[in-house]
């Protein structure tokens, strides 16, 4: 079911039920972090491997310190600057996260979400939250509860409506190794607002399929039917005897009905074509097209993120 009452939610996630939550990067599927049972529970209903850990969600730095064993300096500064919002930080977690959370690795990833609801919602409960996004594993992530409802819904007692999600784009990742950061995913704070802060900082590009590198699956947030990147015209010219989708950075293109294509910002702008990405590609998805052809936007700000999530949706493994 979907609604807006906080009272339901915290009751099932009370009872160690699930709850599909929002934020302002893209909807999560919640339950208590602490209790191994609702935990193995989002595995399940995602379809997930477990070698694939998750995020716990708080809403407050004090919260923040009882889940970790250390803070490095750098962590600190990023973390107040940049919560609550689309930052995740991996850091040395205490015992009481269980080793599900996290696949046995001795780091927890931990992010405050930048939703009001959802912060009030963590303000009232006495544990933390372990949320992936609520898509089926593998699948585009959502940014509206009714994404949520229509891959989850049959599996989930309740989806929390907080409204189409304002980035749309994953949480940047970011851990420390010999305390240099490192940038694990990009996502919805861009490299280059994060270098502001502290510097340079190393990313790393993801593996194909690598469980020693979680969060770094290649293949992801795919749609069903083939997705390539290239140049459009290029492609258009490939596919002639396809029905094919469109996802463009600003352009529409005349040889194509409206409906089969998507521009993502016509102005050009990288917070508009971010927000619209997921649903863009869903929208694609659901009709009866044979393959999308997208392009990638320019290799700087957001459109760092965003072609990383169009270059893994084109990947087939
Ligand atoms: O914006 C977001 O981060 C959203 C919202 C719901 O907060 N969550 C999200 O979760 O994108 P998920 O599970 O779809 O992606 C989290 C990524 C995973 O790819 C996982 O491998 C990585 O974070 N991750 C989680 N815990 C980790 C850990 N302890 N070490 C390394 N990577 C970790
Ligand atoms: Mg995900």
């Amino acid at each position: 079911m979907i609604g807006k009452d906080l009272k339901t939610a915290i009751k099932l996630l009370n009872e160690g039920k699930l709850v599909a939550i929002p934020t302002e990067t893209v909807y999560g599927l919640a339950g208590n972090a602490l209790d191994e049972n609702a935990v193995s529970e989002i595995f399940r209903v995602k379809n997930r491997p477990t070698f694939d850990p998750l995020i716990v969600h708080t809403d407050n730095l004090e919260k923040v310190q009882n889940l970790v064993s250390d803070f490095p300096e750098m962590a600190l500064a990023l973390a107040r600057h940049f919560w609550a919002g689309a930052l995740t930080l991996l850091l040395p977690r205490k015992p009481i996260i269980p080793d599900l959370v996290t696949n046995g690795s001795p780091l927890v990833a931990i992010r405050i979400p930048n939703h009001s609801m959802t912060l009030e919602l963590l303000k009232n409960l006495d544990f933390p939250l372990a949320a992936p996004s609520a898509n089926p594993f593998g699948y585009i992530s959502p940014t509206t509860a009714m994404h949520v409802e229509k891959q989850l819904g049959n599996k989930i007692s309740y989806i929390l409506d907080g409204g189409a999600c304002q980035l749309g784009l994953e949480s940047t990742i970011i851990g420390f190794e010999n305390d240099a950061p490192i940038i694990y995913r990009k996502g919805g704070i861009s490299v280059e607002v994060i270098e502001k802060i502290i510097g340079k900082v190393q990313i790393k590009e993801h593996s194909v399929s690598d469980p020693q590198a979680p969060g770094m699956l290649k293949s992801h947030y795919a749609p069903r039917i083939p997705l390539v990147v290239g140049e459009i015209e290029s492609l258009m010219a490939e596919h002639t005897h396809k029905k094919i989708g469109i996802l463009s950075f600003q352009k529409y293109f005349e040889q194509l009905p409206a409906n089969q294509q998507f521009a993502l910002s016509e102005n050009g702008d990288f917070s508009e074509a971010a927000r619209h990405l997921f649903s863009a590609m869903r929208a694609l998805d659901e009709q009866d097209l044979d393959i999308i052809l997208a392009e990638l936007l320019p290799e700087k700000d957001l459109g760092r993120a965003i072609n990383d999530r169009l270059r893994r949706a084109a990947a087939r493994e």
